[in-house]
């Protein structure tokens, strides 16, 4: 679990750190700091034209998903950029392993645990 990173680290060029259901993730440097750029790929199935529109629209949804659940209190990633005509976000790079990595790789008992943890911090926190 120590070793398990949640993207592959880039070196020289463009390869890819992760795919996700529909976009490209590459860890890069931006101005000095470490950087995900996201780019939401298109799908050859759909016309163009709707294609460029979907992606457009779930780049700008995303967007302001991520913003509104943290104003919410969750801690999702800043938001560096939104690159509409590249159907691009970047943004900060989290380290680390990912939940579903841990759920995977610990024992049962340790993963109950860690459930019922995060459940009752949920739990005392929606208490009047
Ligand atoms: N800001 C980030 N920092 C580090 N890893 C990330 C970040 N965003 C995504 N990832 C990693 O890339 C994977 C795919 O990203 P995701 O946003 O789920 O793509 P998609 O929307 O295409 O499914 C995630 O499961 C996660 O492991
Ligand atoms: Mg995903």
């Amino acid at each position: 679990m120590q070793g398990t990173r949640n993207v592959k680290e880039i070196g020289e060029g463009q390869e890819m750190s992760s795919k996700g259901a529909e976009a490209d993730l590459y860890l890069e440097e931006w101005f000095d700091k470490k950087i995900i750029r996201k780019y939401r790929v298109n799908k050859e199935y759909r016309v163009p034209e709707l294609d460029k529109k979907i992606r457009e629209f779930r780049t700008v949804r995303e967007a302001r998903l991520l913003h509104d659940a943290k104003r919410a209190g969750v801690p999702t990633p800043f938001i560096y950029e939104v690159d509409l005509p590249n159907t691009t976000i970047r943004m900060e790079y989290i380290e680390g392993p990912t939940i579903k990595n841990i759920l995977g790789e610990t024992s049962k008992e340790l993963r109950e645990k860690l459930c019922l943890q995060n459940w009752a911090a949920d739990w005392k926190a929606a208490q009047p």
